[in-house]
């Protein structure tokens, strides 16, 4: 007679017993297997747990403050933002192949969490959002051999902790339901998948401030746009990525010479295959003069229409 109350009365009394008086760490990205598994720990253990965000600086406009808002002040825990962008973009400078970018930031995040723990000597759990789908997947991991997907919670091996899984018997809806009795928003539990490598291969070609502020400023009016119009709930993924392509047009009336952005808005059931969404044309009207007149640097806005295959849904 499996329920969810029964799942988490249970999962309370098991974390309870492993971890006894010691403190667990958890990786908090902001998605939702990271946040439902501090919502979860939050209820079993309260004061023991500690949260690990790691800003790298490449983030959706708003993210981190929203991730500070629900885990910090509503929820109480204690949590740890480390603003590292500057070192993130730093490694980052004059670097266009995605897969080093992916290396990288893989690399960076792991040094920067395995600092940030250190300061932590007295915890000895480390807490993960592994989900039954991520096990069976390990073993035919498709995607693996055309992209290497670097995840927020891809820890070192060699780690010291011992890990603590306990989402690791159920599907990603039973999480998002797990979440929301748990009292996460519906914000936070139907979030759109974020890469771990974040705006990062989002912006092709080399990485700079200005180009990360196109993608953010662009992205937060998609995604407002999208809200405005209910197209959130239907679609699986939307985004916009930045060209490097210079585009020759009129601003004021001057001539202007500015860069290709794309809006990519997909719709999946699992993100191994996807189709380009069908969006309504007066959407893609507001939303591409929205960001032509807003945002600084972009003369010029493209609709994605590839499925997957042959396109994979981010662009790098
Ligand atoms: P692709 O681009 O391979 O993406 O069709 C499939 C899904 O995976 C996400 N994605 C990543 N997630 N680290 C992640 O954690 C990565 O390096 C990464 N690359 C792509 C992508 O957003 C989509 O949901």
């Amino acid at each position: 007679n499996w329920s969810m109350e029964s799942f988490i009365v249970e999962q309370t009394k098991k974390i309870k017993e492993t971890v006894k008086n010691d403190k667990v760490i958890l990786a908090l990205s902001g998605g939702v297997d990271s946040s439902v598994v501090a919502a979860l720990l939050n209820h079993a253990i309260k004061d023991q747990l500690t949260c690990i965000f790691v800003d790298h600086g490449l983030l959706r406009k708003g993210e981190r403050e929203s991730v500070e808002k629900v885990f910090k002040d509503e929820f109480k825990i204690n949590l740890i933002t480390v603003d590292a962008k500057k070192r993130f973009l730093e490694k980052l400078k004059n670097i266009s192949d995605p897969e080093i970018k992916r290396k990288i930031i893989g690399n960076e995040f792991i040094r920067v969490f395995e600092e940030e723990t250190n300061k932590l000597n007295d915890a000895k759990f480390l807490a993960q959002g592994t989900l039954y789908t991520d096990i069976i997947e390990s073993g035919t991991k498709h995607a693996e051999t055309i992209k290497s997907h670097h995840n927020v919670g891809g820890l070192p091996e060699d780690i010291k902790f011992k890990l603590i899984e306990p989402l690791n018997t159920l599907f990603k809806d039973e999480v998002r339901d797990l979440g929301r009795k748990l009292g996460l928003s519906n914000e936070i539990v139907d979030r759109q998948p974020f890469p771990g490598p974040g705006l990062a291969i989002r912006i092709l070609g080399d990485i700079t401030d200005e180009k990360i502020k196109v993608v953010q400023e662009s992205d937060y009016i998609l995604r407002e746009e999208f809200k405005n119009h209910g197209l959130d709930k239907k679609i699986w993924q939307y985004f916009t990525v930045l060209t490097p392509l210079k585009t020759v047009g009129v601003k004021g009336d001057k001539r202007a010479y500015e860069n290709v952005l794309a809006i990519r808005a997909v719709t999946s059931i699992d993100g191994m295959t996807a189709d380009f969404a069908d969006i309504p044309y007066n959407v893609l009207q507001i939303v591409s003069t929205r960001i032509i007149n807003e945002v600084d640097g972009v003369g010029r806005v493209v609709y994605d229409i590839t499925s997957k295959p042959p396109g994979t849904i981010e662009w790098e």
